[in-house]
């Protein structure tokens, strides 16, 4: 499927996008176009678009309003410190919608036609990439079912494709301030069970976690960490970040960096697989290993556990300084400041993404 180039006569104009630029915050304004395509039964993909960015006409009766047949992506194109926009491993993302898409009953999309997407609302609306430190420009794919029909009986047969873009700072602001986090032990709500879509990015997901990420708010904290539904024990990942552990045994062993392993109850993040992948290069161990909240609590308090932090494309990499749960529950990781394994990490995986640093894996994807 080739995409029919509809571009905005009416941008944004340069000096307002200017002054966006300049302060982008996160997910708060949106660029000048948006890519779309269409999948009907017995059709396929078809009729790829690149257009002005605007809203979509729905009627309410689309499936996706009842049963919330969604799935999206996160991703980033970084202005590269040699010059041009690149984007960052899309091809595992493009892996991933497509099983996020299966375990939901939804189709497909081919690889090609997900990077063309991208490449081509990236190479339209490039003057939106920011060039701050930290900053880049966060692209959204995602799809919903658009069917028209209340029954209960099949998958949505037809759906629509959108991806969309937002010029952004990390997650949790600048990255020069890097703010440890404090998180909450989510121990009356579940995000995921054995069986589940929690390895799939499902709206639905993260529908279900407002209200525990809303109870961590109201504690003090900025993150839900979520446990096993089974025991409330094992630590899974956070609210839409994935979780490292770092642990320093000392006897002459090399700082190790723990995550908990891939069920189908877990996000497979692109930057924990990064991080996995980079840490033995910068002389650290790298472990997938289960974890409980005593074991996390006792390691910290035998100073084992020298930092930990949450990883992924929105949130980059962002120390948690402090974990607190029901009952006054709570404890210090390290001196509760952002510590030199989570710094070291943050540096290379930005050198790598902003093009500073050699790429030997060829994750860095020009457009
Ligand atoms: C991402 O990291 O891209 C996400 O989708 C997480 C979201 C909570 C912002």
């Amino acid at each position: 499927m080739d995409f029919e180039i509809r571009v905005n006569d009416r941008p944004v104009p340069d000096r307002e996008r200017e002054a966006i630029l300049a302060e982008p915050g996160f997910g708060r304004i949106f660029t000048d176009h948006m890519v779309t395509a269409r999948w009907d039964e017995g059709l396929g993909w078809h009729d790829g678009r690149l257009e002005p960015y605007g809203p979509i006409s729905l009627d309410p009766s689309a499936s996706v309003f009842h049963y919330g047949q969604e799935c999206f992506e996160g991703m980033k194109a970084y202005r590269q410190d040699g010059g041009g926009v690149a984007l960052f491993r899309p091809r595992v993302n493009a892996a991933r919608f497509n099983r996020s898409a299966e375990r939901l009953a939804m189709p497909g999309i081919p690889e090609a036609t997900f990077l063309r997407a991208l490449e081509l609302l990236v190479t339209q609306d490039a003057a939106w990439v920011p060039a701050g430190a930290g900053e880049s420009l966060y692209l959204r794919p995602l799809m919903i079912a658009t069917q028209h029909e209340l029954g209960f009986t099949l998958p949505s047969r037809s759906y629509l494709f959108v991806v969309f873009a937002s010029p952004a700072t990390a997650y949790f602001g600048p990255g020069e301030r890097l703010r440890p986090l404090t998180v909450w032990l989510s121990e009356d709500y579940t995000r995921a069970a054995p069986g589940g879509t929690g390895a799939a990015k499902a709206g639905g997901n993260y529908a279900a976690a407002f209200a525990a990420q809303r109870q961590g708010v109201a504690e003090g904290c900025d993150q839900v960490v979520w446990l096993d539904a089974a025991e409330h024990t094992w630590v899974e990942e956070m609210g839409g970040m994935n979780i490292f552990f770092v642990l320093d045994e000392g006897g002459g062993s090399r700082p190790r960096i723990v995550t908990p392993p891939l069920t189908d109850t877990l996000l497979p993040g692109v930057t924990r697989d990064s991080l996995l992948r980079l840490a033995p290069e910068l002389g650290l161990d790298a472990e997938e290993r289960p974890m409980s909240v005593p074991q996390w609590q006792e390691l910290c308090a035998s100073g084992r556990m020298t930092e930990a932090f949450a990883c992924g494309t929105a949130a980059v990499i962002a120390p948690i300084g402090r974990v607190k749960g029901a009952g006054g529950k709570g404890w210090t990781i390290g001196d509760g400041e952002p510590g030199p394994v989570t710094r070291r990490l943050r540096e290379e995986l930005l050198g790598i993404q902003y093009g500073r640093l050699p790429d030997p894996h060829a994750w860095v994807h020009k457009v």
